[in-house]
């Protein structure tokens, strides 16, 4: 081992920091803890655990001040080793040995710390928030649009981490990628979506599969490419994306229309425009896809059959892939991203004749609320969706029924 637990532990308190105390990604702050560290061989087992420790943090908080009388980013890290370090490290032995030096300095036993949790149970908002560590916020919103049973389950399931992968037919069929996945991973194939398969194991990261390094299978979250669906893409389709870049969902919709639809993709930021080109590209979707770098609140163009709106959001519905989500859920920010989305939802509505409008958010302020503001007909638009929180004007997506981050999605026709 080239490193040692206390060595893991600063780190993890550094990172934390970072989260916590600057409202940085996760990536964002790994890599800034890792630009100041003395060079390891590999900081896989640093990243892995400064993202459970991110995606726990509540929780551990609450543990720290209780076990060790500190409340602070180290105190945090050094309670993950307490908790978490058995679920995540190898080396039994080593764990064993530091935990027990940790534990020298504690105010009593672990186990009682943990069972303290349930003297919260009182208040509901801080007793989900500890124990599944989300910020109250998150909590309240869940809890002011469903049953708290529902809520609750909602809450574990997001703690688990799902990777889906979309075989990307542009390049291979499905028999072939799955081949080529055999031998490097396990995968468990949808039961409905035949292009989707869900990770179970690999013996590498994902990203250096082969099959996803040659982009024959693409990590996608099964929201998204429930979003598609909801489109449903045929040959002949005049499509346009208006809120595109990077381009997973254009490319998708490239691979549904089995690479006979005409697709605009609409993107404002030039710098994702030249991200979006590139991506296209490699997923062989390229030469099906007309990119256009403009404001889609305003853009004027001819009319097309269908339009895709996925729209700028707070991404409150991502914390199964953004552990800092869910310490940082910028909720705040929702007044602004609502009204950004009706201006993208009314304009879309004058481009195409039915447009499927997404955002990953648990909010209704940026989901049934934006539909309902707009004046369209707004309905579920795929049968395995789960329903909104307000009635037929779309479905929702989630951890414990999808096994997927948490969208709203809606088919939207102008009345
Ligand atoms: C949720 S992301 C889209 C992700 C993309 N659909 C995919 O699946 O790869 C939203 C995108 O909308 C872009 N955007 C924000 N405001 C816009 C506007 N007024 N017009 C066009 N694009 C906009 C953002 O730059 C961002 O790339």
């Amino acid at each position: 081992m080239s490193w040692t637990p206390d060595e893991l532990v600063a780190f993890v308190g550094r990172v934390l920091y970072e989260v916590v105390g600057r409202g940085l990604t996760l990536d964002f702050a790994f890599q800034r803890v890792k630009r100041g560290w003395r060079r390891l061989d590999s900081f896989k087992v640093f990243y892995d655990v400064s993202f459970d420790a991110v995606k726990h943090y509540f929780l551990l908080r609450y543990l720290a001040a209780k076990l060790l009388g500190s409340s602070g980013a180290k105190a945090v890290a050094r309670a993950w080793f307490i908790y978490r370090a058995d679920a995540v490290l190898y080396n039994r032995d080593m764990v064993a040995r530091y935990r027990k030096r940790l534990l020298k300095r504690a105010r009593g036993s672990p186990e009682e710390a943990l069972l303290s949790v349930e003297e919260l149970r009182g208040d509901p908002v801080r007793y989900l928030s500890t124990k599944y560590s989300y910020h109250p916020s998150i909590v309240e919103a869940l809890l002011s649009n469903l049953p708290r049973e529902e809520v609750e389950r909602i809450l574990e399931a997001g703690n688990a981490t799902w990777i889906w992968l979309r075989i990307n037919t542009l390049r291979a069929d499905v028999d072939k990628a799955l081949k080529m996945l055999e031998g490097e991973a396990e995968v468990e194939p949808h039961p409905a979506i035949p292009f989707a398969v869900l990770l179970r194991s690999s013996r590498r990261p994902v990203q250096y599969l082969t099959a996803v390094r040659e982009f024959v299978a693409v990590p996608q979250d099964l929201a998204s490419i429930y979003a598609v669906l909801s489109l449903r893409p045929s040959p002949g389709d005049r499509v346009i994306d208006l809120a595109a870049a990077p381009g997973m969902k254009t490319s998708l919709i490239a691979q549904l229309a089995e690479g006979r639809a005409k697709i605009v993709a609409v993107e404002f930021s030039t710098k994702r425009v030249y991200r979006m080109k590139r991506l296209l590209k490699l997923l062989g979707a390229a030469d099906q896809v007309e990119v256009v770098r403009a404001d889609s609140r305003r853009l004027r163009t001819r009319r097309f059959d269908k339009a895709l709106l996925d729209a700028p959001c707070t991404s409150s519905g991502a914390f199964t892939k953004e552990p800092a989500t869910k310490i940082y859920p910028r909720l705040e920010e929702a007044a602004r991203y609502s009204r950004l989305q009706r201006e993208l939802l009314v304009n879309a509505l004058t481009l195409a004749d039915e447009v499927v409008y997404a955002v990953c958010s648990i909010l209704p302020q940026e989901g049934e609320e934006v539909v309902a503001a707009v004046g369209g007909r707004a309905e579920k638009p795929h049968p395995d969706l789960a329903p909104s929180y307000r009635g037929g004007v779309g479905g929702r997506t989630f951890p414990h029924i999808h096994r997927s981050e948490a969208f709203f999605i809606s088919r939207v026709t102008p009345s």
